[in-house]
């Protein structure tokens, strides 16, 4: 259990126990189907917690030079890279850190082709591709809808796939079931089964919610290593949200009571829009330890964030008691995304980050001041 009393305010807060459960399962997936996860930065990139990463898987996927240089760093290893484009004055940087590379279009990969080969760095190059089928609802992170910008069809490759692809990419899930991917996986074997033949891998992208309570893990398995038997493929896997899933909180406290027309807002030390951008975007309404949706005959609350945004507040929630100033409002499951995704909108502070140890210690990991708000302007 967290002593929010020994986190300075606000903070994102990790807790190892939680993280290393979904790790050992997440290694046990691995294990017992022959596949390969790596970490996809875009998801979860604390790299101070990268250590405790590495005592169960070695991979990671980055989505940019910067994730790949930190991927060297801090993972100890060589990432996979996908990026939507490629940047010619960073490309060779890349290739120097990079173990494969996967080009979201054709043109992309015949422009930057002869100058990975001729650096002879061996990297194994991919392409990624858009079998069409995606069960995700929110347009926001549908890479399968129409006119789709995400990866090329089988009709734009044609029979062959040019030479000096080794590797075939899709993503189309977003914390799906095992049974999405199924339907996915038939989805991408029509169009490109006939590919296989020239191939030595696969990436099945992220999206695989395995550590959710409900997640089918064992139909997993039995999926990836039906599919290997099947091809004789090398099969990837790049989860971000699976890895941090409920793994830790964002600890903020209340500043001021506000009320207007009746409806009473808690202003707290951090932002919805900076902080926890989802809420909004997605949207969806974050859970709060302690308080419930807004019940009859209990006290209830907009919580309001701390930018000049008229928007940026949620509603509402109930709480046992009347808030004041001083109380704690802890927001669930703040890590996967949630971090990566932050700004320093209006200036505002940023939240610090730490680790709830499993010996019921707290370790600040960072925490941030004017320097990193100044550091991004200029
Ligand atoms: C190409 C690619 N791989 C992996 C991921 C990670 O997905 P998730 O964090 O949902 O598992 C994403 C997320 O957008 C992605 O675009």
């Amino acid at each position: 259990m967290i002593d929010y009393n020994a986190i300075p305010s606000p903070c994102y807060v990790i807790e190892e126990d939680k993280f290393r459960k979904n790790l050992s399962l997440i290694k046990h997936v691995s294990e017992a189907s022959g596949a390969e996860f790596i970490l996809a930065f875009k998801g979860f990139a604390m790299w101070k917690a990268f250590p405790i990463v590495r005592e169960y898987i070695k991979g990671a996927t980055a989505s940019s030079l910067n994730e790949a240089k930190l991927a060297f760093e801090e993972m100890q290893c060589k990432p996979h890279v996908y990026a939507p484009v490629y940047l010619e004055n960073e490309m060779p940087e890349m290739v120097g850190l990079a173990s494969h590379i996967t080009f979201n279009s054709l043109s992309q990969f015949h422009k930057f082709y002869p100058d990975i080969q001729k650096s002879n760095k061996n990297i194994s190059m991919g392409l990624r591709v858009n079998p069409g089928y995606s069960p995700v609802t929110t347009a926001l992170y549908n890479p399968a809808s129409p006119g789709s910008r995400l990866g090329e069809t089988s009709g734009n490759i044609g029979k062959k796939l040019p030479e000096g692809i080794e590797g075939l990419h899709f993503h189309v899930l977003c914390e799906n079931t095992s049974n999405h991917l199924e339907l996915a996986l038939e989805a991408f074997e029509d169009q490109y089964a006939k590919y296989f033949k020239q191939l030595k891998w696969v990436n099945f992208g992220g999206g695989h919610l395995v550590t959710h309570t409900e997640y089918d893990v064992d139909h997993l398995i039995q999926l990836l290593r039906s599919f290997i038997k099947k091809h004789k493929l090398h099969v990837i896997l790049e989860p971000g949200s699976a890895f941090a899933w409920e793994t830790g909180v964002l600890v903020s406290t209340v500043q001021d009571i506000v009320e207007h027309g009746g409806v009473k807002t808690a202003m707290v030390d951090v932002s919805f829009t900076a902080h926890m951008p989802d809420c909004l975007e997605m949207p969806y309404k974050p859970r709060i330890v302690g308080a419930i949706d807004a019940f009859e005959g209990k006290p209830a609350y907009r919580i309001g964030g701390m930018s000049c945004l008229a928007g940026d507040y949620m509603g509402n929630w109930s709480f046992e008691k009347e808030l004041k100033p001083g109380d704690k409002i802890v927001f669930q499951d703040m890590i996967h995304y949630t971090m990566v995704k932050t700004s320093t909108f209006n200036g505002v502070a940023h939240p610090s980050i730490g680790l709830w140890k499993s010996n019921g210690s707290f370790q600040l990991f960072k925490q941030f001041g004017y320097d990193d708000y100044k550091g991004r302007l200029s």
